[in-house]
């Protein structure tokens, strides 16, 4: 039995004083929920919301991590720097990072693998653009992510990976992928993680969708068999929309 999952991926919005505005908001409306909640923010806010959120069971996450112990790598963070602080979760190979930032399922990989060895819990992305969509090789190129980026993981392991299928074309556009359409490629997803492992592994992992999630179209994306959660960019910034999203 999956419990459905919900996190927002705040991308680069939001100081100090705002992620306070919003935490103070959220964690009341968030109060007696079942649903499991996360807010992935940038790394300044992460520990003022860690320690707002303490005790009300909302997860933090962050939104990317080197994957190297420690050393001279100016800029980064290490797994161990945000372990420390107290972060749950940490979104890796975001299409966003794949574009402008050179993550290529290798790094997530690597990225992958050092968060497994820690208590934060990875949300791996993966999705295709839309000429791979038009041209049809949207399935291949989501098995070849999956694959690339799992290798090496165990089953064991991967059951601690949630999965967020974002089709590029639907992040940020207003345009989301139809309910059919996000679930034939989480089934998919499923499918393959069932051929990389075994059916018990690939039934105990979370799959969200992601890609202009909204109260409006919540309730009938996460009603699908295989879509167990969400990844919420732009309307996860307000605690009443991400709110009324996790109330689906
Ligand atoms: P969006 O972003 O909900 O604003 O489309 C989703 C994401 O990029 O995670």
């Amino acid at each position: 039995m999956r419990i459905p999952f919900i996190a927002g991926n705040w991308k680069m919005f939001k100081n100090r004083a705002e992620a306070e505005a919003f935490a103070l908001e959220f964690k009341d409306l968030y109060q007696g929920t079942d649903i499991r909640a996360a807010i992935c923010a940038p790394f300044t806010d992460l520990d003022t919301l860690v320690k707002l959120f303490e005790g009300t069971g909302i997860g933090v996450g962050a939104q990317n991590v080197h994957f190297e112990e420690e050393g001279a790598f100016t800029g980064e963070v290490s797994v161990r720097m945000l372990e420390d602080i107290g972060v749950d979760y940490c979104i890796v190979g975001h299409s966003e990072r794949r574009q402008y930032f050179a993550e290529t399922n290798e790094t997530v990989n690597l990225k992958l693998k050092k968060l497994l060895a820690s208590s934060i819990r990875p949300i791996m992305c993966c999705g295709e653009s839309l000429e791979q969509r038009d041209s049809g090789v949207l399935f291949d190129f989501v098995k070849t992510q999956l694959e690339e980026g799992l290798a090496g993981i165990s089953a064991d392991d991967v059951k601690r990976v949630v999965i967020a299928y974002e089709p590029i074309w639907a992040i940020g556009t207003g345009r989301t992928a139809t309910p059919e359409q996000a679930e034939e490629m989480c089934a998919f997803i499923r499918k393959t993680l069932i051929e990389m492992y075994d059916e018990e592994t690939a039934d105990e992992i979370i799959i969200q969708y992601g890609g202009s999630v909204k109260p409006a179209n919540a309730s009938e994306i996460m009603n699908q068999d295989e879509i167990d959660g969400a990844l919420v960019g732009g309307a996860s910034l307000k605690a009443a929309d991400f709110m009324q999203i996790i109330d689906f």
